[in-house]
């Protein structure tokens, strides 16, 4: 008996060491087949108790049993072991430092001609008018025909004006607008249309494309002053209640009689400088009435309805507003000038 209960000690020590190297899981298995199994060292221990003295039996047995618990807690052990161990370097592998500062997001702003554009197109919604929008491909019939531009006029010229084909431009303004809107609406109505222009032009304060806005009010009994009162009204909003503001007889084919509206200097405040070229007035949109020819074209009867029309570049009153010199700056894309704004 004595020679069973010692082997059954030594197999017991071999598992136990056997576990204690186990490097994986599935060593850990092995060692298991290997004693514990169906013909694992202690299980055949356990067959051979039939041929045992029965006198000695319960002793062995107890033996057995307590080298098969002891190997089974011993496998249990390891497999914690193991798995407090992958636990470790998965959570130093996943671990975050919440001491560490954060990324900021870099916010960016709304283009200096965005603003412009809303602050012009907010004053005007606020009067009652409408935002409506044209092609900026245009035909010579509504760029120039249906506005009055004889065929001669200078501005059909290419040197002027970007033709795609025969009779296909780029709108060199946008009162091509008006003759649109007009075609689909009748009187009373007050439109803005805002949008992009070309011209063959390019210098520090021209741009062979650039933004205008156009307003236009037709109704019965519209007059010079309720041209005068909308557009005192929108360059004071724009540029300040301090603003003055002056009409200057002027001259554009689909507008009779035409206004040129200039405003005190923003700079300067009337005194004279550098950017009014010592006038103390700043020229910032061209205006009139709309003119009989423009109303036939779009068959509304100039006896019984009025309207006045205007046009302004949006570039133009960024450039003043900003104090930007150099009408390139909007187009570069430059961060260092978009963040000032
Ligand atoms: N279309 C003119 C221009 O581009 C501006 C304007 C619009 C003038 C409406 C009078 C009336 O210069």
């Amino acid at each position: 008996m004595q020679e069973i209960i010692e082997k059954l000690a030594s197999v017991r020590e071999e598992a136990m060491s056997a576990l204690k190297a186990a490097p994986s899981v599935d060593e850990i298995e092995k060692v298991r087949v290997k004693y514990l199994g169906k013909k694992g060292a202690v299980t055949e221990f356990l067959k051979s108790l039939g041929a045992v003295d029965p006198s000695v039996k319960p002793a062995v047995g107890k033996a057995v049993n307590e080298a098969r618990d002891a190997i089974s807690r011993g496998i249990d052990g390891r497999h914690s072991e193991l798995k407090r161990a992958e636990d470790d370097l998965r959570f130093k592998a996943e671990s975050v430092d919440v001491t560490l500062s954060g990324r900021r997001t870099v916010l960016g702003k709304r283009h200096p001609l965005n603003r412009v554009m809303e602050e012009v197109l907010g004053v005007f919604t606020r009067m009652g008018f409408a935002v409506r929008e044209g092609p900026e491909i245009e035909t010579e019939y509504y760029n120039f025909e249906a506005l009055n531009i004889p065929k001669l006029h200078p501005a059909r010229d290419m040197q002027d004006t970007f033709y795609v084909k025969d009779d296909l431009l780029l709108r060199t303004h946008t009162s091509p607008v008006q003759i649109r809107v007009m075609e689909s609406m009748r009187p009373p109505l007050r439109v803005v249309a805002p949008g992009k222009v070309y011209r063959r032009d390019a210098d520090v304060t021209h741009s062979p494309m650039f933004h205008q806005v156009e307003g236009f009010m037709v109704d019965e009994h519209i007059t010079f002053a309720d041209l005068k009162g909308v557009l005192t009204v929108f360059c004071r909003a724009m540029f300040g209640a301090e603003t003055k503001v002056r009409f200057r007889p002027s001259f554009f084919p689909f507008t009779e009689p035409s206004a040129e509206v200039d405003i005190s200097c923003v700079i300067c405040s009337g005194k004279g400088c550098r950017v009014c070229k010592s006038t103390g007035w700043l020229e910032i949109l061209g205006s009139g009435m709309i003119h009989p020819e423009v109303f036939r074209h779009v068959k509304y009867d100039s006896e019984k309805y009025s309207g006045f029309a205007f046009g302004m570049g949006i570039e133009r009153i960024a450039m003043l507003k900003y104090g930007v010199n150099d009408i390139r700056l909007f187009f570069e894309n430059d961060v260092r000038f978009l963040e000032q704004f």
